[in-house]
């Protein structure tokens, strides 16, 4: 995999070269890294699975340089607009019914009746959109259950094979991935995923409303990537609660704190100075990855936050996926 300066004149050029030739390429995004294929060609998206081990029953996100890209592929109406025009380019995803005739193939949105699209934010990625005009697909760029990057060598480190280059822009801004919002065929909307973009905050805009709680069964199909186990360490992590770090520790485990706690043995780390909650979700996948593959440590324990809102929902939900050994 080589890498491509993001800061280098021909960087966007190669990396719109090998996307159109059918390569897969990661690049940075403003929540994490992403692994993109030119999202109308079938065998460079199926690559997208197999690189990551991932199962063909869990659709991509499609990203776009503007909605009147997406308008041919997706039915747009009023409530989208609302959303759109509120958050974006932004680290919003918004799952919405797919139209016939577009050119995107069924493989990826897994067969389903909607596509989830996003026009994302981060500088180098949308000119890599809007110079290529291709659309790309792109889930996290990491194995299919694992933390996702934040930095173009957690790309290097975790894929290989099959990626012909990471395009380098730095540390991810946000550090968690998207906030996934259904728009309903009654036009309420339904959270899937929480993320950089705060479901009360989608809910404050006029004339959006939420919609009922969507029944078990019904749940299974929707987004196969929400699986309880996901986002998980090679070594695990076990959470603890605020304020509460577990009493019996050793040396060889290792303590994840919100914030700088007063008195700092060596073995503990904080994901903010002052706990802030942005500073938290920056740097949370790189500190889990560093504690994942260090020797040092054979066990990981992390602080839960109590609040549950923000950006911070989003860290809480990766953590307790992160904790949930599979099935
Ligand atoms: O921040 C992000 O969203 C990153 C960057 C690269 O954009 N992408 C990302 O993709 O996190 P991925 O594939 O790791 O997560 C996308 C999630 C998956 O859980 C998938 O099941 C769900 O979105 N999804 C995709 N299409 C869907 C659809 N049509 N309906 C419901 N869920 C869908
Ligand atoms: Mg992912």
């Amino acid at each position: 995999m080589q890498r491509l300066w993001g800061g280098n004149a021909s960087a966007l050029s190669t990396a719109a070269d090998l996307l159109r030739r059918g390569e897969l390429v990661a690049i940075p995004t403003e929540t994490v890294y992403g692994l993109a294929a030119h999202a109308c060609n079938e065998s460079a998206v199926r690559s997208i699975f197999t690189v990551k081990g991932r199962p063909l029953i869990d659709p991509l996100i499609v990203h776009f340089a503007s909605l009147d890209q997406i308008s041919e592929e997706c039915e747009i109406s009023p409530t989208t607009q609302k959303l759109t025009d509120a958050f974006w380019p932004g680290p919003l995803t918004l799952v919405l019914p797919r139209k016939s005739g577009g050119s995107i193939p069924q493989l990826v949105s897994a067969g389903k009746s909607s596509l989830a699209v996003r026009v994302p934010g981060h500088p180098l990625f949308r000119q890599l959109l809007k110079d290529s005009r291709l659309p790309l697909a792109a889930p996290s760029a990491n194995p299919f259950g694992y933390i996702s990057p934040t930095r173009p060598e957690h790309v290097e480190a975790s894929l290989n094979a099959g990626v012909a280059a990471v395009l380098d822009g730095g540390q991810c801004e946000h550090g968690v991935e998207s906030t996934i919002i259904e728009v309903c065929d009654d036009q309420s909307v339904r959270l899937l995923r929480p993320g950089p973009i705060a479901i009360e905050e989608v809910l404050r805009l006029p004339g959006i409303r939420e919609a009922s709680a969507r029944q078990e069964d019904e749940s299974l199909p929707v987004a196969p990537g929400m699986l309880k186990s996901h986002y998980r360490p090679a070594k695990g992590i076990e959470l603890f609660p605020l304020g509460k770090p577990p009493k019996s520790i050793t040396a060889r485990d290792a303590i994840v704190h919100l914030m700088r706690p007063s008195i700092a043995p060596e073995n503990h780390f904080w994901l903010s100075e002052s706990g802030n909650h942005s500073e938290i979700a920056h740097n949370l996948f790189h500190l889990l990855r560093q504690l994942d593959t260090t020797q040092t440590f054979d066990r990981v324990y992390v602080e839960t936050p109590e609040v549950s809102s923000g950006i911070i929902r989003a860290v809480r939900d990766r953590l307790e996926r992160a904790a949930t050994p599979p099935d």
